[in-house]
């Protein structure tokens, strides 16, 4: 099987390729794709002995590790890398088991196609932040966005493809889809206005992104991925909770079920790997409106999230900033 996820971030956000109830059924046969900033190849010198820990770790996974790029990599490092034919297309490998699908490429796995073309602008340093001198070269590189040279590949090798593909992975979103998400906090760019342009020319099933740090459809056919671990072709509407990555926040008020009944509370305690005896999913502690007692729930026995916060709300505008950080 072919699944699907969002930015690991090096060691930051790899937890969810940890043991949990997906990726423990996982074998030989599949193929974890994730959607940018990998992360694990970023040292702006060399290999460190932690990303050899964790890359000699994911390498003994029993499946294959793909990743096209995000704007968190160290470019030249990876450019450094061999080149492969692989499935059709070209990639970097990082280890045998572990490899950088390229930018512009087709690939076909499993007798499915992927179209894939890396990269995004930053938004928490270099041109953005305006500290560009600071980091070019030890933790931003201009090569974060693809080249015209890598735009004109893959348009051509869309067009040999009848501008047909079943699915398109990349790491950020045609523009209006990103003002859609971010209401304009993310400028559009040179690479978001060509992937405008390919949702006008190219047939697709499904579009992946990652980038945003959120879980989210933006179309029925347009999912931006970060937590989940999706089977290709699913939306967030039909994924499971991945474990270890609870949807709500302590001080969240939510509507959930108690058998027949729908009840309203505040979530005094998350829970994110389980409880003791059952490690299937998220479970937190809740306590029902005017009650005192709490009540131990499930994360699919939350209906929604109500607008109504009932913590500090200094500390709900922090925790809201740093999940916007990329
Ligand atoms: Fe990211």
């Amino acid at each position: 099987m072919i699944y699907i996820t969002g930015d690991t971030h090096g060691t930051i956000d790899i937890r969810k390729l940890l043991d949990n109830q997906i990726t423990e059924k996982m074998t030989k046969d599949d193929y974890v794709i994730i959607c940018g900033d990998f992360g694990l190849v970023w040292n702006h010198k060399k290999e460190t002995r932690q990303e050899k820990k964790w890359l000699d770790w994911l390498n003994g996974r029993p499946w294959t590790t793909l990743f096209c790029d995000g704007n968190h990599e160290c470019f030249p490092r990876l450019n450094a890398l061999p080149v492969l034919s692989w499935h059709g297309g070209h990639v970097h490998q990082v280890r045998p088991k572990i490899l950088h699908l390229m930018r512009g490429e087709i690939f076909e796995i499993n007798g499915e196609s992927f179209f894939v073309m890396g990269g995004a602008s930053s938004h928490d340093r270099g041109p953005f932040k305006g500290d560009t001198h600071a980091v070019i070269n030890r933790s931003w590189w201009p090569d974060e966005l693809p080249s015209d040279e890598e735009l004109v590949k893959g348009k051509a090798n869309l067009a040999s493809h009848g501008n047909k593909v079943d699915y398109i992975i990349t790491h950020c979103l045609p523009s209006p889809f990103q003002e859609y998400l971010k209401h304009g906090a993310y400028p559009n760019d040179r690479l978001t206005d060509y992937f405008a342009e390919l949702t006008k020319i190219v047939k697709f099933r499904h579009w992946y992104s990652g980038h945003y740090h959120c879980n989210i459809d933006v179309t029925p056919r347009v999912t931006v991925v970060f937590s989940r671990i999706m089977n290709l072709g699913t939306n967030i509407k039909n994924s499971e909770t991945v474990v270890g990555f609870p949807k709500y926040r302590k001080n969240d008020t939510v509507f959930f079920m108690q058998g027949e009944e729908t009840i309203f509370g505040t979530i005094k305690e998350v829970m994110p790997w389980g409880t003791l005896v059952n490690h299937q999913e998220p479970f937190y502690d809740i306590i029902p409106l005017e009650q005192t007692k709490k009540i131990t729930v499930r994360e699919t026995e939350i209906l929604e999230k109500s607008m109504i916060y009932t913590g500090d709300p200094i500390e709900a505008e922090e925790a809201e900033r740093l999940g916007e950080e990329e």
